[in-house]
C-alpha cells in the first residue's frame, strides 16, 4: 500500500515535544519530508532524529512562533530546503490553568499570542505556497468544545481555534485546501505531566468514559488521516480524540 503522505512536504509547530513532536514522527513514517518547528534547539534534535529514524527527510527551525518574523522564517526555511509545502500542522501551545481571579493579563495574552494568534500569522504566511490538495490541521483541544473553570485562558484560545479552522476551511475551500482541527481531551504529555498528580488523575478519570487519558500515539493517526488526500472531502471538521469525555 502507497504511504499516505508520500511525497508530500509538511511543517509542523510543537514539533519538539509531545505531540506535535509524535505527529511528526507519524509524518515522517508516512512518507513525508518534515519541517520540524519549536523553540528548543536540543529538544528540536532529538526529534528531528525521530523522525530521520523513519527513513524521512527532516529539517528543523528554532524559533519562537510568536516572534513578528517567526512565519517568514519558517516558510523561507521550508522552500529553501524542500522547495514546496503542502501541509501545515499547528500543534504548538500552552496550557497554564488558572481561575479568573487567578490569570495575569500578561498569561492571557501569552495564551492568546501562541494558541491564536501565531498560527493565524503562520496560516497566512503558508497560505499562497499551498497546492491544490494541501491541507492544513490544527491542534485544538476538548477544551475548545467545552469550557471548564480554572481554565479562562486556555478555553477561550482553543474556542477561538475552532472557529478560525471553520472559517478558514470556508475560504481556502476553493483554491482546493483542506483546513480541519483534532481536539484531544487529556493526554500524556510534557504539557500536563506535573499537573497529573495521583489526586487529579482519579478526578479526571471519572469524567473520561474510556477510563484512561490519551497518548500521544492516539492523536497523530488522524492527523496523518487529516493531511492525506484519503480525507480530500473533509473540510472544517473538528475531530474529538477523548475517550469519550465531550460526548457525554
Ligand atoms: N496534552 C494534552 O492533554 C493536550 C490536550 C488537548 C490539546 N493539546 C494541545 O496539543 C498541543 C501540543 O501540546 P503537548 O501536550 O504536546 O504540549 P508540550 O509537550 O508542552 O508541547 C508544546 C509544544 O509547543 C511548543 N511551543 C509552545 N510555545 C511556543 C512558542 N512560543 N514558540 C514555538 N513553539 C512553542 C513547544 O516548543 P518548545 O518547548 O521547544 O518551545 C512544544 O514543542 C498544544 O496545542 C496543546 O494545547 C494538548
Amino acid at each position: 500500500m502507497a504511504e499516505q503522505l508520500a511525497n508530500k512536504i509538511a511543517v509542523v509547530t510543537g514539533a519538539s515535544s509531545g505531540i506535535g513532536a509524535e505527529i511528526a514522527r507519524a509524518f515522517g513514517a508516512a512518507g513525508a519530508s518534515v519541517v520540524l518547528v519549536g523553540r528548543s534547539a536540543e529538544r528540536l534534535e532529538q526529534a528531528r532524529t525521530a523522525v530521520e529514524a523513519t527513513g524521512a527527510a527532516a529539517t528543523a527551525v528554532a524559533v519562537d512562533v510568536c516572534a513578528d518574523d517567526a512565519p517568514e522564517r519558517i516558510v523561507s526555511a521550508t522552500l529553501a530546503e524542500f522547495g514546496r509545502i503542502d501541509v501545515l500542522v499547528n500543534a504548538a501551545g500552552v496550557y497554564r490553568p488558572a481561575t479568573l481571579d487567578e490569570i495575569s493579563d500578561a498569561d492571557f495574552d501569552d495564551h492568546w499570542r501562541t494558541n491564536v494568534r501565531a498560527p493565524f500569522r503562520l496560516t497566512r504566511a503558508v497560505r499562497p505556497h499551498l497546492p491544490s490538495g494541501g491541507a492544513v490541521v490544527f491542534v485544538s483541544s476538548a477544551s475548545g468544545h467545552v469550557g471548564s473553570a480554572g481554565d479562562i485562558a486556555y478555553c477561550t484560545s482553543k474556542g477561538a481555534v475552532e472557529l478560525m479552522v471553520k472559517s478558514l476551511a470556508a475560504e481556502l475551500a476553493p483554491q482546493g485546501v483542506r483546513v480541519n482541527a483534532v481536539a484531544p481531551g487529556t493526554v500524556h504529555s510534557p504539557m500536563n505531566a506535573h499537573l497529573l498528580t495521583p489526586e487529579v488523575s482519579q478526578e479526571w478519570l471519572a469524567f473520561t468514559p474510556a477510563g484512561r487519558f490519551g497518548e500521544v500515539s492516539d492523536i497523530s493517526p488522524a492527523v496523518v488521516f487529516l493531511a492525506s488526500d484519503a480525507a480530500s472531502y473533509i473540510h472544517g471538521v473538528s475531530l474529538l480524540i477523548d475517550g469519550g469525555l465531550v460526548a457525554q
